[in-house]
């Protein structure tokens, strides 16, 4: 009450008007200094105050005094970081999103303020009035901006305490385990690494949306609740209330909706979109996560990549410093696959794969002949200089992981001796001749270890994928400073699903193939390459696009291709069908996802750290519980009847 009637006094000398009591809601109705704020303020919004500014407690921000303010009087606010007893004289470092400054409560400040400061707590929120004088010789510190100056209060109020907090936002010590952070959001989120995760983010954002304005681009918002857009997981699905039985998917992503807009000749489109995918989650995956999502009219696939390019550019330099030169290197699918066993493939290091299916399949090793005679192959990675950097233990934990993650079968591995023979319990299953060629196709050299592994050619690109990304990191092979760009192009259109014994789309059914590709539809389904383009940081699938296909017949072709059939097709995307026939120009675009971006920019290991509120492993919200059981009235509302 003291702090809205301390609001109240503020708004009223600046003739802002005052709090409003609604009588009908029986609460409290904010005039001024919510509901509108006043212009002036709106301009101070993130970034640092200054004087003459309209900030309604405070004169300056903790972040931002500094020797030139010497003798101002000032009023600071913020969170009581830490505070220390010296002989009678009370040091409190205020903090906030810009900084922290040393409060001094001497002598000087008189005993009712110096009272009130020992009372105060980690974490308590106050105000702060005082002078703004020089540290004394030897207390100065130059690792913070505030660190020439001090304030010499002579008044503080607490604005609201706060209980013990479960982490202390500048604590040296280890932080408490994930769930704790995730459960005390709004603590942990104090934490400066956090803020600076957080500010990151807001720029990189900025930066998207000032660089496709200045391009001509339309930021156009599209439904939450609407029909599901495949992309190959599960919707999240929303009841209706109106109508019983019926239910909306939350977005995928805005796909279809944003090639309607082209439909409709907006040309130049551009979102920071929310998508919601109930899929299996891993460290770069969240059911709920953020696209820039991006299309354009009357373009091929260089014209998108060109444009992406730009903004890569722009933000390497403008956030990290980094000159980028364009164009971005590409490579296809085909190549990426053969060369690193992924579509995603991490170029900041070699290891690259060699096929060794020929010298295996004459072998006298039954495990490589088994292998390729059940129309498998062979393929290693020379990981050079590191034969004594793995025991057997190290090899035998190599194994395992190839075993366990990737299902392979096993690892052969080869030590080169000082001689540059190849040297392994297996050897002898080998003549020195056959030996000797794997060893030169492999570029082996005294000290290298080889791995190799025998089965499907499926199994044997994730177990040497894995392995290299394991190994890579492992023996340091590149600086985690760097970001490496590239492109992967020309994926093909369609993946066959054994089990369910039906074709599947790579990216999503309304993928264009390539022009020249086009009558394998009816004859190689299989070899039908797509106008498709993921771009790849660090080994990270960092957006993906494709041209779409605009023309109705063709849209039909691949629906049947895909199993979905006139009637499905119909009652599932009638409404694109339909508008394909009202003057669709040729289109295409792509998303980037904003969260993944932002982890590789900020070199972290885990998506949750650039996301305010994140949900964990099992898709929970640990600060508010969600998801949680609905009410026996809401349900019954939905025409839903819980089973348990
Ligand atoms: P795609 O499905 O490839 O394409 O998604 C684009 C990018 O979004 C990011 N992403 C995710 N990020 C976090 N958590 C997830 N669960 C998740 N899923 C995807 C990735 C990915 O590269 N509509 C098409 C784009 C287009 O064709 O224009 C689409 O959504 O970084």
């Amino acid at each position: 009450m003291r702090y809205i009637l301390s609001m109240m006094r503020k708004l009223k000398s600046r003739g802002l008007g005052k709090p409003d009591w609604n009588e009908g809601g029986k609460k409290w109705k904010a005039i001024g200094w919510s509901a509108s704020l006043p212009r002036a303020s709106l301009r101070n919004c993130g970034r640092s105050t200054h004087e003459g500014s309209l900030d309604l407690l405070r004169t300056h921000t903790c972040g931002e005094l500094c020797l030139d303010h010497v003798g101002r009087e000032v009023t600071l606010c913020g969170w009581v970081d830490s505070h220390r007893d010296h002989s009678g004289v009370l040091f409190v470092n205020l903090r906030d999103r810009y900084g922290w400054t040393q409060v001094v409560f001497g002598p000087e400040s008189g005993e009712e303020a110096v009272a009130a400061a020992r009372e105060l707590h980690a974490e308590y929120v106050i105000l702060v009035r005082g002078k703004v004088a020089p540290r004394p010789e030897g207390m100065v510190n130059p690792n913070v901006p505030t660190g020439a100056i001090e304030v010499r209060a002579r008044e503080v109020e607490v604005l609201n305490p706060s209980l013990s907090p479960p982490l202390l936002p500048t604590s040296k010590e280890e932080l408490p385990g994930e769930d704790i952070r995730l459960k005390h959001r709004y603590i942990d989120l104090r934490r400066p690494d956090m803020q600076r995760i957080m500010l990151l983010r807001h720029r990189m954002i900025q930066i998207m949306r000032d660089y496709f304005d200045l391009l001509g681009f339309v930021d156009v918002e599209t439904p939450m609740l609407g029909r599901s857009t495949p992309e190959g997981a599960r919707d999240y699905l929303v009841p209706s209330r109106i109508q019983p039985g019926s239910f909306y998917a939350l977005p995928q992503s805005p796909q279809l909706y944003k090639q309607i807009l082209m439909i409709a000749g907006y040309d130049r489109y551009y979102q920071v979109a929310r998508c919601f995918r109930d899929e299996d989650l891993r460290a770069d995956r969240q059911p709920e996560f953020t696209q820039l999502d991006v299309e354009m009219s009357f373009v091929d696939a260089d014209d998108v990549i060109a444009v992406i390019d730009g903004l890569v550019a722009r933000m390497a330099k403008e956030i990290l410093g980094l000159d980028v030169s364009l164009p971005l290197p590409r490579m296809t699918y085909g190549e990426a696959m053969d060369r690193f066993g992924h579509d995603a493939p991490d170029l900041r290091f070699g290891m690259e794969l060699v096929d060794v299916t020929d010298l295996a399949k004459e072998s006298e090793f039954r495990v490589f002949r088994g292998a390729v005679e059940s129309g498998g192959c062979v393929r290693g990675i020379n990981a050079k200089g590191a034969s004594d950097r793995y025991s057997r233990k190290g090899i035998d934990e190599l194994t395992s992981y190839v075993k366990e993650q990737f299902g392979a079968k096993g690892l052969v591995f080869f030590k080169i001796d000082a001689e540059g023979l190849l040297t392994s319990p297996i050897a002898k299953n080998f003549t020195p001749e056959r030996l000797a060629r794997i060893g030169g196709r492999m570029d082996a050299a005294p000290g290298d270890l080889l791995l190799l592994v025998a089965d499907e050619f499926e199994t044997v690109c994730k177990s040497l994928h894995g392995l290299r990304k394991r190994l890579g990191a492992e023996l340091k092979l590149y600086d985690p400073a760097t970001l490496h760009f590239s492109w992967v192009v020309d994926f093909p259109m369609f993946a066959y699903d054994v089990e369910e014994k039906a074709w599947t789309a790579v990216h999503h059914p309304f993928t264009a193939p390539r022009e020249q590709d086009r009558p394998l539809l009816e004859t190689d389904p299989h070899n039908c390459r797509a106008q498709a383009y993921d771009l790849v940081i660090n080994g990270n699938e960092a957006g993906g696009g494709t041209i779409r296909i605009h023309d109705q017949q063709l849209q039909q072709q691949v629906f049947g291709l895909l199993g979905i059939d006139e009637a499905a097709a119909r009652e599932r995307f009638g409404f694109l069908l339909d508008a394909l026939q009202y003057g669709a120009p040729p289109h295409g675009g792509i998303a980037l996802g904003i969260d993944r971006l932002v982890m590789i920019f900020a070199g972290l290991d885990s998506i949750r750290d650039c996301i305010a509120f994140p949900k964990t492993q099992r898709a929970t919200d640990l600060m508010t519980g969600a998801p949680g059981p609905a009410g026996a009235k809401q349900l019954d509302e939905l025409g839903i009847k819980p089973t348990s």
